[in-house]
């Protein structure tokens, strides 16, 4: 569901930047002003909005975990789908992950709007992190659970923080 919306916003992205003779600049963080380093600090540099955080990272690795086991009812009767090779659960494994340190990115000075917000995030880092368990596990059932928990995770903060209601 996900999926075509994100594809259409990344191509009017790089239609947008396509239209446009100024150099490549770094992208605009939500809050520039938390962005510049830090003195004393590892010498991060933002790279994704929060936005495009969602759009690049997040989604495809929530994509790629919600996908991996299904249940498909059509003509041809009920078709569930599961990793079956190492590779297949390695990769729901990574998706996992993935979500996970998401969470952490997500409290990242430059995306955090704060306290509520990284309480919600840290539900994302749990969620993530019962998402790579269920894979290590290789239990499809358990993969259905953890999915149903990321879902929610992700929920829990757009009813909060997304301006319009997501359908
Ligand atoms: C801690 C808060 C938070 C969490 C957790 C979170 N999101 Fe978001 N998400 C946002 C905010 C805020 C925006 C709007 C960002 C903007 O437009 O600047 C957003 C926007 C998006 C968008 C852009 C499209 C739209 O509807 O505006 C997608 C896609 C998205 N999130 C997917 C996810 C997925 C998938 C998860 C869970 C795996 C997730 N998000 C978890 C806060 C969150």
């Amino acid at each position: 569901m996900i999926t075509p919306r994100v594809f259409s916003v990344l191509l009017a992205g790089l239609a947008a930047a396509a239209c446009t003779d100024e150099p490549a600049s770094p992208p605009a963080t939500d809050t520039p002003a938390a962005a510049s380093p830090q003195a004393d600090g590892p010498p991060y540099r933002p790279a994704a909005t929060t936005r495009e955080l969602m759009e690049s990272l997040i989604a495809h690795a929530a994509e790629e975990y919600w996908g991996s086991v299904r249940i498909v009812i059509d003509e041809q009767g009920v078709t569930e789908y599961f990793p079956e090779t190492d590779e297949d659960w390695e990769e729901v494994w990574a998706a996992g992950l993935s979500i996970a340190e998401s969470g952490n990115l997500l409290m990242m000075p430059w995306h955090s709007r704060g306290e509520e917000w990284n309480r919600l995030s840290g539900g994302l880092v749990e969620a993530g992190l019962a998402a790579a368990r269920a894979a290590l596990e290789r239990d499809p059932d358990k993969v259905l659970d953890a999915g149903e928990r990321v879902y929610n995770a992700c929920v829990a903060c757009h009813d909060r923080y997304l301006p319009a209601a997501t359908p």
